[in-house]
C-alpha cells in the first residue's frame, strides 16, 4: 500500500495564520467572548505602536495579547458563574504561562501573559510571582480592560467617550498613566473603535502582524501542532491525552504502511489536531460518563466540522484539514461530517480514523480502565467486516499491535507528565458535575 502519488519534501504555513488559529479555536469555547483575544490583541499593537515599540519586544506583545487567556480554557466554563476574572483573575493567567513555555519560541512572552491581570497600583506591584512585572503585562491588561469595556457594542461611536472617561479615571491606579495617555491619543478618531468592532480583524491583525511573511516548515509545523495539543488536552482531565496518542497511533501505522516522511509527518500533525473543534464543545458533553442523549450527540457532531473549519483556514495545509477533520467519516459513508465514503476517504483520513478509534478504546479514562488490545482489535475487525474502517490500515495496525499500543501508552503518558504541573495548578478549580470522582 505504498504511496506513489509525486511528492513535494516539505510544506511552509504562515506563522501568523497558525496563531490566529490557535487564537480563533479558544474564542469558540465560549460564543460571548468572541474575537476577545483578537480585538486585545488589536488594541495592544495599537499602544506598542503609538510608543514606539519595535522589534522583538513588539513581536511579544503581539504574541502575547493574541493568546492572552490561553489558560481560561479548563475555566471558562466552570468558572464563569463565578465571574472568574473577578473571582479569581490569576489563576487562567499563571495556566496560560504554564502552556506557552511548553513550546520553546512561546517561552519569550509567557512570562507577560502571567502578569496580564497585575494592576499598576500607583507604581507599587512591581513583583508577581517572585518576578519583576513587565511592562508589556501592563500594556496587555489595558488592552484588555478596554476590549471587556466595549465588547458586544452595537453604538460604539456615541459609547466610545464613556469608555475613554472611565479609563482615564483608573489612570494611576489600575493602569499605568503612559499607557492610558497613549490609548487617549490613539482611540480619539472614530477609526479606531470601528477598528475595533471590524468584522474583518483577521485582516487587520494580519496586517499589524510582526511575523506575517514568516512561514513554519513542516518540522517547525509538526512542533506547534503538538504544542496544540497539549492545549487542545488540557481542555479536561477526562479526555487528557488523546491527542497525542492518535497523533502516535497515527504516525506509526502511516510509517508502517509505507507513506512518505512529508505524509507521516503530515498525519502526525492530523492527529494532534483533529479534535481541535472539541473547544467548542461544552465540557459537560465532553466529561459525560455513558452514552450521549440524541440532542447531545448532534451537538457533539459539530466538533469534526470545527476541526475543518479553522484549520481550513491555513494556507497550506488542505491534506492536514481534511484527514484531521474526517476523522469520524466512514468508508460506507456512515460517519460524519461530510458522509465522505469510498475514494472520498484518503489513506490519511482511513489512517486517522483507526488510530482514533483505537486509541478511544484502549486508552484510560478517569472513570474507566482502557480495554485490553484483544478486545479493541474485534470492535476493529468487525467494523472492518461492516465497510466502515479500511481493513488494510487495521490489518497494519494487528502486524505491529505491540509496538502501536507501546508507542500510544509512551506518548500519552509523556503528555500526562507534561500537563501534570498544569492540573496540579488547576485544581483549586471546582470539578465538573459530570467527572467522577476518581
Ligand atoms: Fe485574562
Ligand atoms: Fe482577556
Ligand atoms: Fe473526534
Amino acid at each position: 500500500m505504498m504511496n506513489e502519488a509525486p511528492q513535494q519534501d516539505n510544506i511552509h504555513v504562515s506563522l501568523f495564520d497558525m496563531v490566529n488559529a490557535l487564537s480563533t479555536a479558544l474564542d469558540i469555547i465560549n460564543p460571548a467572548l468572541d474575537s476577545h483575544q483578537k480585538r486585545t490583541c488589536f488594541i495592544a499593537a495599537s499602544l506598542a505602536r503609538e510608543l514606539g515599540i519595535e522589534g522583538e519586544a513588539y513581536d511579544d506583545i503581539f504574541s502575547a495579547a493574541i493568546l492572552h487567556d490561553i489558560g481560561a480554557i479548563a475555566l471558562w466554563e466552570r468558572l464563569q458563574l463565578l465571574e472568574f476574572e473577578d473571582e479569581s483573575p490569576h489563576l487562567h493567567a499563571r495556566l496560560g504561562a504554564l502552556l506557552l513555555e511548553r513550546f520553546e519560541p512561546f517561552r519569550r512572552f509567557s512570562h507577560i501573559v502571567r502578569c496580564h491581570h497585575v494592576q499598576w497600583n500607583h507604581g507599587k506591584n512591581t513583583q508577581f510571582d517572585d518576578q519583576p512585572v513587565p511592562m508589556a503585562s501592563h500594556l496587555v491588561y489595558l488592552a484588555d480592560r478596554i476590549e471587556v469595556l466595549a465588547q458586544g457594542n452595537d453604538n460604539i461611536i456615541m459609547d466610545a467617550p464613556v469608555i475613554r472617561e472611565r479609563v482615564a479615571a483608573l489612570s494611576g491606579e489600575h493602569f499605568h498613566p503612559d499607557l492610558v495617555n497613549a490609548f487617549l491619543k490613539i482611540s480619539s478618531p472614530e477609526s479606531f473603535w470601528l477598528d475595533l468592532m471590524s468584522h474583518k480583524m483577521n485582516d487587520i491583525l494580519m496586517e499589524m502582524a510582526p511575523y506575517k511573511t514568516v512561514s513554519l516548515d513542516l518540522e517547525q509545523l509538526a512542533r506547534l501542532a503538538r504544542f496544540y495539543s497539549l492545549v487542545i488536552d488540557s481542555r479536561s482531565r477526562f479526555t487528557a491525552t488523546h491527542s497525542a496518542g492518535v497523533a502516535t497511533c497515527a504516525t506509526v501505522l502511516a510509517k508502517r504502511i509505507g507513506m512518505s516522511a512529508l505524509d507521516t509527518t503530515k498525519v502526525k500533525i492530523a492527529g494532534y489536531l483533529h479534535d481541535l473543534g472539541k473547544l467548542g464543545i461544552s465540557n459537560s458533553l465532553i466529561e459525560k460518563p455513558g452514552r450521549l442523549d440524541t440532542t447531545e450527540l448532534s451537538r457533539m457532531k459539530t466538533h469534526s466540522y470545527l476541526t475543518f473549519e479553522i484549520l481550513s483556514q491555513i494556507h497550506g495545509m488542505s491534506d492536514i484539514a481534511s484527514w484531521a477533520a474526517s476523522h469520524h467519516e466512514r468508508l460506507d459513508g456512515s460517519g460524519y461530517p461530510f458522509h465522505k465514503s469510498g475514494d472520498q476517504l484518503p489513506l490519511g483520513a482511513r489512517i486517522l480514523c483507526v488510530a482514533d478509534v483505537f486509541t478511544a478504546l484502549t486508552e484510560d479514562r478517569p472513570y474507566r480502565e482502557g480495554m485490553g488490545t484483544e478486545r479493541a482489535m474485534a470492535i476493529l475487525d468487525e467494523q472492518v467486516a461492516t465497510g466502515k474502517l479500511d481493513g488494510q490500515v487495521v490489518s497494519v495496525l494487528r502486524d505491529c499491535l505491540d509496538e502501536i499500543d507501546q508507542a500510544r501508552i509512551e506518548a500519552q503518558q509523556k503528555e500526562e507528565n507534561d500537563l501534570a504541573s498544569f492540573w496540579e495548578m488547576a485544581k483549586e478549580v471546582p470539578e465538573s458535575p459530570f467527572l467522577p470522582a476518581t
